[in-house]
């Protein structure tokens, strides 16, 4: 038996030796170490020897599948170091050839500027908060002061979804991301200070300043003696992080029913200074947010003692900023998926 242990071994190697190229060697190691190959045949009937030639011939067996084994590993090192060789020799492979570009993702524009917006805010101590984009219209528009058939709704022109049958509960694609006010102010204690980005939806033919699905950052600061003086000074302060620090910014009075009073601010128009120009149409003011001190109706509503505590809240559209930062002229552009307009930021 050992005799042929040592035939096998001899027949294996040279046609090992005799292999030039790495595929043939699974074919090798099928006929020489495979289920079917003489040595697992042997190594198999092994049980049925007396003992003392199962020591010996099991013994050799396994030293020779061993050895097989590697001279397999060495003989596929071999050949992979030759082929390398060759290649190289052949100057097929140019190893200073600079690598392949692998394609890398970017952040989309509106997060980007989402990103930057919050970090100012929260340098400034605010928190960032989330809520729903489908909302009752409890909270959308009853809890901020905009009763059912109050003409301030056709502010936002809304997406209708649902109603739920027997509390008449009216559901809505958010218009703006004020609600998220109320669920905050419901879920904790002054003092507040939230920052709240999102999406918000409006039933709206789109056009170059106008998306059915935009996204805006809501703000809200409730404590006691909090002013008018706190608005405009962490706004402008924003203003000026965002948009340069000599950017002077106008304060004028709006209407928004969950505020009171209400204001809208503006920036001078960093292309003309102020003189008048097409992007500022002619006025030398760019308008870029709505804000104003949190009306009384509002924190009573959700447990606050107005006599105790006071607060402003602001809100502004992402995009609007990204236009203005950029240059760009259509909002439908930031979500038609153009990898050109994409790419460039
Ligand atoms: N929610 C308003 C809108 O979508 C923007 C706004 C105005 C938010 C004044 C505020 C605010 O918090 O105080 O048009």
């Amino acid at each position: 038996m050992t005799e042929e242990l040592e035939r096998f071994k001899a027949q294996a190697l040279s046609e090992l030796e005799a292999i030039a190229e790495t595929g043939e060697l699974e074919a090798w190691r099928i006929r020489h170490l495979g289920r079917k190959s003489p040595l697992t045949g042997i190594l198999r009937g092994l049980a049925t020897l007396p003992l003392e030639e199962r020591r010996r011939l099991g013994a050799a067996a396994n030293e020779l599948k061993v050895f097989l084994e590697e001279s397999l590993a060495q003989k596929r090192q071999a050949l992979r170091e030759a082929e390398t060789a060759r290649l190289l020799a052949a100057a097929a492979l140019d190893v200073t050839l600079p690598g392949r570009p692998w394609p890398q993702g970017g952040l989309h524009i509106t997060t980007q500027i989402q990103r930057e917006v919050c970090d100012i805010f929260v340098a400034m101590g605010f928190q960032v908060a989330e809520g729903p984009e489908v909302e009752w219209d409890y909270y959308n528009f009853e809890a901020l002061n905009i009763p059912k058939d109050h003409p301030a709704r056709d502010m936002w022109a809304t997406l209708w979804i649902d109603y739920e049958r027997d509390g008449e509960r009216p559901m809505l694609l958010r218009t703006h991301t004020s609600p998220v006010q109320i669920r905050v102010m419901e879920q904790t204690r002054p003092p507040v200070r939230v920052v709240v980005p999102g999406k918000v939806y409006r039933y709206e033919a789109t056009d170059a300043t106008h998306e059915w699905m935009f996204y805006q950052i809501e703000g809200l600061a409730v404590d006691a003696n909090i002013t008018m003086a706190d608005l405009k000074g962490t706004l402008f302060q924003f203003a000026r992080r965002l948009f340069g620090p000599e950017r002077r910014v106008r304060f004028r009075c709006d209407y928004f029913p969950f505020v009171e009073p209400g204001v809208d601010m503006s920036i001078d128009c960093f292309v003309c200074g102020g003189k008048g120009c097409r992007l500022c149409s002619e006025s030398g003011w760019i308008e870029i947010l709505g804000a104003g001190m949190v009306h009384p109706n509002i924190l009573r509503r959700v447990g606050y003692d107005p006599e105790v505590y006071s607060g402003f809240a602001f809100g502004m559209g992402l995009e609007r900023i990204a236009m203005l930062r950029h240059g760009i002229d259509d909002i439908r552009l930031f979500y038609a998926n153009d990898l050109r307009f994409l790419r460039q930021f």
